[in-house]
């Protein structure tokens, strides 16, 4: 593939997780469960929150819009990945990665504002609850919810057209499961130091300003919880952030131990783990971690249970 320097790659070489054939058989039945598990759980608390007029409130719009993004997530990673377990080639051409690659990064940074329209929902609610309604209006959300997208997919082309810029004359092996950013870098013949450059500011700021924003809204919110005189009554106003910050915590958990640190300290092998975590196991916990231990959302599913039976008979 490699005949000198001219000639650039036009395919690379996904390893994936393993080549031992028997962890393979596994690996594929586990990720092919998974993936299912997230589109169908997302898709319940998508219908859910559609056919419950009570829960057409920011926050569960909110919710459901990470949902969607959740189920785009897992269509970018899973299926290419399961694909080519099964192919014995293992190539996937360099347009198909950058795509993948592009899809990847905006999913990711989608999520990670949404989070953060979340946390501001709910400093809202909890700090000013007189100004809710008017402050979190319909047209509010929806410039929230598009202004993620919108940032997020800017800075994905901005990183995607950096990259197809590069050469890659060899190897073209990735010890990954799909096409990330930081393995593709490391395979360039390039200068890549605008790349890193980039990612090290420009990158850092779009993945950690949400997360400030969402630690300073909730040191708001624990001063405002913990002036609640009664210990039930300050229960009550934190367990509507229960199930936010524990998607927060493993989101950030996980994202920053991969991908916030200098590029010099990555390793494929070692971060294809946490990455698994990342991008496949928790965007499908997102469903049950909201659903369980939440009445609204119970109720809701149980409507959208009824309503499926009636439709039977
Ligand atoms: C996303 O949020 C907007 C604004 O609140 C809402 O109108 C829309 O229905 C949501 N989209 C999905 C797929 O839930």
């Amino acid at each position: 593939m490699t005949r000198g320097n001219q000639s650039h790659i036009t395919e690379f070489l996904l390893l994936g997780l393993t080549s031992d054939p028997k962890q393979q058989v596994w690996l594929f039945a586990s990720f092919l469960v998974m993936y299912l598990v997230n589109v169908g759980g997302n898709s319940v608390i998508i219908a859910a929150i559609r056919g419950d007029v009570r829960l057409h409130t920011p926050m569960y719009f909110f919710l459901s819009n990470l949902s969607f993004v959740d189920i785009c997530f897992t269509n970018v990673i899973v299926p290419r990945m399961l694909a080519n377990m099964q192919s014995k080639s293992k190539k996937v051409p360099f347009i198909q990665c950058l795509t993948q690659m592009y899809f990847f990064v905006a999913c990711a940074i989608t999520d990670s504002f949404l989070l953060a329209a979340m946390a501001l929902d709910r400093y809202v609610a909890i700090c000013h609850p007189l100004h809710y309604t008017t402050t979190m209006n319909p047209r509010r959300c929806l410039q929230l919810v598009t202004a993620s997208w919108l940032v997020s997919h800017l800075h994905s082309l901005t990183h995607t057209v950096l990259m197809a810029r590069l050469s890659f004359c060899g190897p073209n092996i990735i010890h990954h499961f799909f096409c990330d950013v930081q393995p593709l870098l490391m395979l360039s013949c390039s200068d890549t130091s605008v790349n890193e450059l980039l990612a090290f500011t420009e990158g850092s700021f779009v993945i950690m300003s949400p997360f400030i924003f969402i630690i300073v809204s909730y040191v708001y919110i624990t001063r405002a919880v913990l002036r609640v005189p009664s210990g039930r009554g300050r229960y009550k106003v934190f367990s509507t952030c229960r199930s936010h910050l524990t998607v927060v915590a493993l989101y950030y958990g996980t994202a920053i131990s991969v991908y916030i640190r200098p590029s010099s300290t990555y390793s494929v092998m070692k971060d294809r783990v946490v990455t698994v975590i990342y991008t496949v196991v928790i965007p499908m916990l997102n469903p049950f971690i909201y659903s369980l231990r939440n009445r609204d959302m119970k109720q809701a599913l149980r409507k959208l249970a009824r309503r499926k039976e009636q439709n039977k008979h």
